[in-house]
């Protein structure tokens, strides 16, 4: 049968897959434009995600929304999503026996978006989806070609809040990721300098 976005949202909503699902106060499951061209995965909901339902949301999220405008992006014109949907206690990497019992849903969500382009956000999810023997320090900012998209991964927000050095290779890398949705987003227009 052919899945659904409503089928999924249930099925996340109700999940008791992981010990996670003790300890949330909301499934985070998505946000943005179920038929964007342009994907984000995160890791996992913080505090302020787990409180409110909603990716991003946070200091983080607030430097997110600041990238994609660099580059012409916002909330309608991609979709944002994490690993793991619930908060990991404490803000903790999510164990890989968390990480298995959701990758499910995010497959389904990529499989319904069906992106061009996945930016993985931070080494969790580029380890999870581009190859685990990935090196954010050595690897962002590189493309690979996974299942028909074109995946390219950068420094987690919440690693630029802590260490603003990277920031300017940061900005080489959306500029770079820029290019490629010039190059191959041919529904995504992106807004005019100052717009956003
Ligand atoms: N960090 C993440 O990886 N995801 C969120 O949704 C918020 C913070």
């Amino acid at each position: 049968m052919q899945d659904s976005w409503e089928a999924l949202a249930r099925e996340c909503a109700g999940c008791r897959e992981c010990a996670l699902h003790q300890t949330r106060k909301n499934v985070v499951f998505g946000v943005g434009n179920p038929q964007a061209e342009i994907m984000l995965v995160g890791e996992g909901p913080g505090a302020n995600e787990d409180a409110t339902g909603v990716p991003f949301v946070g200091r983080a999220g607030q430097l997110l929304d600041d990238m994609l405008a660099i580059i012409g992006l916002d909330r309608e014109r991609v979709y944002i999503c994490n690993i793991v949907k619930c908060r990991p206690p404490g803000n903790r990497d999510p164990l890989n026996v968390e990480q298995d019992a959701c990758i499910g849903y995010l497959r389904r969500q990529i499989a319904l978006v069906r992106p061009r382009i996945l930016v993985c956000l931070g080494r969790i999810a580029a380890m999870r989806l581009i190859d685990d023997k990935f090196r954010i320090t050595r690897d962002h900012g590189r493309w690979y070609d996974v299942d028909g998209m074109r995946m390219t991964a950068i420094y987690h927000p919440s690693a630029l809040l802590r260490d603003p050095s990277r920031r300017p290779e940061t900005f080489d890398d959306l500029k770079e990721i820029q290019r490629e949705v010039g190059r191959i987003c041919p529904r995504t227009t992106p807004a005019k300098p100052g717009e956003l």
